[in-house]
């Protein structure tokens, strides 16, 4: 068994429900990865993290997580994994810091520090507020605090830039970056295509409940893109192939003659390839 995760097969149908909400869905995830699902609202990429965490059972196909399957573990599969739903999960009536000690108490093995944690994810000056005092974005970023609190060498966190402003998701990615670095795997839900594009390895794109693509970020934008530069002035644009660029007459007196303002490399960005697998475009 090489990854750390390998799914096959993967089909699951909600309790009530008579379609299904994922089919034929198959990923395999390499240890120190940071893999990122990507899709449409309702695609099934919850629905993925959630039977990849154990919260859902009855799928069919195979789920192994650290060489077993997902069923086959007990309780132990918590302390070597850490969650982060979608919702955030807290007790209102304690303080940031105590529902950290809390969650902390849960687990056998060694813990990180409250605090530090706290610190990292940018609630430090916020550690004694009561957790139901906190905004949307407050809350995502405990919610990531308490996934980690146990260190575990699988994290799964699903939408941890939902609700950040600009810099706390900066902050984000830097945290998860230097999770990634530090050895875990990291698997992330997004609707964030500059998380996507920055600091996930691989991505999944998920549509309708089925795998549609996968691949490393820049290599899918130059497969949805083209090997180009665009040349824009005031009132003109031309756009040259990259193949051959160095010795393009056209392109050379371009630059000299026109007041260029801007060269663009025509790549897609992972936004695009979203829209071309998906027909649904995010603007
Ligand atoms: N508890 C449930 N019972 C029945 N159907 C559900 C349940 N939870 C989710 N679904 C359905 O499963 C499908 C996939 O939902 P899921 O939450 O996995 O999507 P998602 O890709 O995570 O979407 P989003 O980007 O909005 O978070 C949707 O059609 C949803 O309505
Ligand atoms: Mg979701």
């Amino acid at each position: 068994m090489s990854g750390v995760i390998a799914v096959a097969g993967l089909g699951f149908t909600y309790p009530g429900n008579v379609a299904p909400t994922l089919h034929d869905v198959a990923f395999n995830i390499s240890p120190g990865e940071v893999f990122g699902f990507l899709g449409p609202s309702g695609a099934g990429k919850s629905t993925t993290q959630r039977i990849l965490t154990g919260l859902l059972t009855g799928y069919t196909g195979k789920v192994t997580v650290l060489g077993r399957e997902i069923g086959a573990w007990g309780r132990d599969y918590y302390e070597r994994v850490g969650v982060g739903f979608e919702s955030p999960i807290a007790f209102g009536g304690l303080t940031l810091v105590e529902n950290l000690r809390y969650f902390a108490h849960l687990y056998r093995g060694p813990t990180r520090n409250p605090l530090e944690l706290l610190e990292r994810v940018g609630l430090a000056s916020d550690a004694n507020l009561p957790a139901a005092r906190m905004s949307k974005g407050m809350g995502v970023r405990l919610n990531v605090a308490r996934a980690l609190i146990h260190t575990p060498e699988i994290i799964f966190l699903d939408e941890p830039t939902s609700g950040l402003d600009p810099v706390g998701a900066e902050h984000m990615m830097s945290l998860i970056s230097d999770e990634r670095n530090a050895g875990r795997t990291v698997i992330v839900s997004t609707h964030d295509m500059g998380l996507a594009e920055r600091i996930c390895d691989r991505v999944a794109f998920i549509v309708e409940g089925c795998v549609a693509q996968i691949g490393v970020p820049d290599q899918l934008r130059r497969q949805h893109g083209s090997a180009a530069v665009r040349l824009s002035w005031p009132g003109g644009q031309a756009v040259f192939p990259l193949m051959g660029l160095a010795d393009n007459r056209e392109f050379h007196e371009t630059l000299r003659n026109k007041p260029v303002q801007s060269i663009h490399s025509q790549e897609a960005g992972l936004a695009d390839v979203f829209t071309q697998l998906t027909g649904r475009s995010l603007t």
